[in-house]
């Protein structure tokens, strides 16, 4: 059963995390920070931040390291120009996802909360279905929500094990021996619940605060729940050269063969009625560019 809630902007806050030291990518990201690398035509971080504006959230914070939040500021400032807000905390060490919360609490306040990873790139049909869903069940039920994605390389995730019901069984962070392949994406919904549990958490034997750790505590009192993201449903990588090239590879097509945009954060504004066409066309008017091109054939 599909339950549709109107307006579920007003008590889904949402976070993108975007630190990390970027090792995997050196030299890419000795510089610069691996979430605003070029994926074909717009900055890594564009995508995740699509992903929540398409789940309507509309109140957004931005985490990432000391020396890269400034060039997140530039980006995006206010957000006002999107017709969102977003706001913006460092993390000053990259000592875990589970640290979201923490770092997030006083923007998340008394509101459930939507975290994505800023180098995770999702494109499919059907997908603001299956996030109206996620975030229904949160508000109705208090339960978290995960999704989980096939995958050939399940040690190199965090991983759920399911039942035939697809009710989950286990998780556990890049496991040696997986029960499954089962990847946790990295795309989580929690009840506002998760601050106090994410206080708890203790650091792995990597040192982090593991963001598995946290859906653990919800698998122990029976309300985590996850979404298997459907064949065809396109979930990226970004963690490798390899995999950074096979995604803007991806994007590059898709736009093509489409001739439509994806994770083009003006045209959902758009879309949803956030900003008006004449106001885009102010903001855009002396801009060029196959981006801006693309926007002055919407308007
Ligand atoms: O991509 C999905 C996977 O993301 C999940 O399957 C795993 O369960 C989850 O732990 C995570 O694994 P990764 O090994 O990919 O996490 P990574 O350390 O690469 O961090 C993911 C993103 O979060 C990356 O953009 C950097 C950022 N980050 C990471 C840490 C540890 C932060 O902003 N702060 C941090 O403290």
């Amino acid at each position: 059963m599909k339950i549709i809630i109107k307006n579920n902007t007003i008590n889904m806050k949402g976070i993108i995390l975007a630190g990390g030291s970027g090792t995997r990518l050196f030299p890419l990201t000795i510089a610069v920070s691996k979430q605003l690398l070029p994926v074909y035509d717009k900055p890594m971080i564009y995508y995740p931040l699509s992903v929540l504006m398409l789940a309507e959230i509309k109140d957004i914070l931005i985490i990432s390291t000391p020396r890269d939040l400034p060039s997140f500021k530039n980006l995006f400032g206010d957000g006002s120009q999107l017709g969102i807000k977003i706001s913006y905390k460092v993390q000053p060490n990259p000592d875990g996802l589970a640290q979201a919360f923490v770092i997030g609490e006083e923007f998340i306040g008394n509101d459930d909360v939507c975290l994505i990873l800023g180098d995770n790139i999702f494109y499919g049909s059907e997908f603001k279905n299956l996030l109206d869903e996620a975030i229904a069940d949160v508000k109705v039920n208090q339960n978290a929500i995960i999704f989980g994605n096939i995958v050939t390389d399940p040690q190199r995730y965090g991983i759920v094990e399911i039942d035939e019901d697809q009710n989950v069984l286990s998780v556990e962070e890049k496991p040696q021996k997986p029960r499954s392949n089962y990847a946790i994406v990295g795309l989580y919904f929690y009840p506002n619940s998760v601050i106090k549990i994410a206080k708890n958490v203790k650091p792995s034997e990597r040192g982090e605060a593991e963001i598995t750790s946290i859906n653990d505590e919800y698998l122990n009192i029976n309300k985590l729940k996850l979404k298997i993201l459907s064949r065809g449903f396109a979930w990226l990588d970004t963690g490798t050269h390899e995999a950074l090239a096979e995604a803007t590879e991806f994007v590059k097509v898709v736009e093509k063969r489409s001739s439509l945009k994806i994770a083009c954060l003006e045209e959902i504004a758009l879309n949803y009625n956030w900003i008006s066409k004449k106001e885009l066309s102010a903001q855009i008017k002396n801009l060029k560019g196959d981006y801006y091109d693309y926007l002055k054939k919407i308007i």
